[in-house]
């Protein structure tokens, strides 16, 4: 992963957007979806802390109302030593429209970086198979 890639570049724009004055944490995330589009988000808090959403739940969002509904590889970025990995309901959502070998790279400061499958981030995920 690199400065010049695309996805890591649109999730980074992402993160200078961010709204997190009260954990001063900024994070950027960005979807590719199978179609080859970009979309993302950032993190969106609120004085009601619980009501405040992480960087891939605006992402997702952005990709659904875009119309597209397949993720093929996410990056997540944040100003943090470890490069930040997804939540664990964020691990969930990311699989309602990802699949188990979906990418999921994160990158810290520093250059720091780390890759993932969601398989590996979520095993044994709760789906609808789990419901017949
Ligand atoms: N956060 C994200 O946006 N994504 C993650 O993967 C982890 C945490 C946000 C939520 C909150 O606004 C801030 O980081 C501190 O937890």
């Amino acid at each position: 992963m690199t400065e010049s890639d695309d996805l890591l570049a649109a999730a980074i724009a992402a993160r200078e957007r961010a709204y997190a004055p009260y954990s001063k944490f900024a994070v950027g995330a960005a979807i590719r979806t199978r179609s080859g589009a970009i979309y993302s988000g950032c993190n969106v808090e609120n004085v009601s802390y619980p009501e405040g959403c992480c960087a891939e739940t605006s992402a997702i969002a952005a990709m659904v109302v875009a119309g597209e509904r397949s993720i093929a590889e996410v990056v997540v970025c944040a100003e943090s030593d470890a490069p930040v990995t997804p939540c664990g309901g964020c691990r969930q959502r990311l699989a309602e429209f990802g699949r188990a070998d979906t990418v999921v790279r994160a990158a810290g400061s520093q250059g720091t970086r780390a890759r993932w499958t969601l398989g590996e981030l979520l095993p044994a995920a709760f789906s609808l198979d789990n419901q017949e």
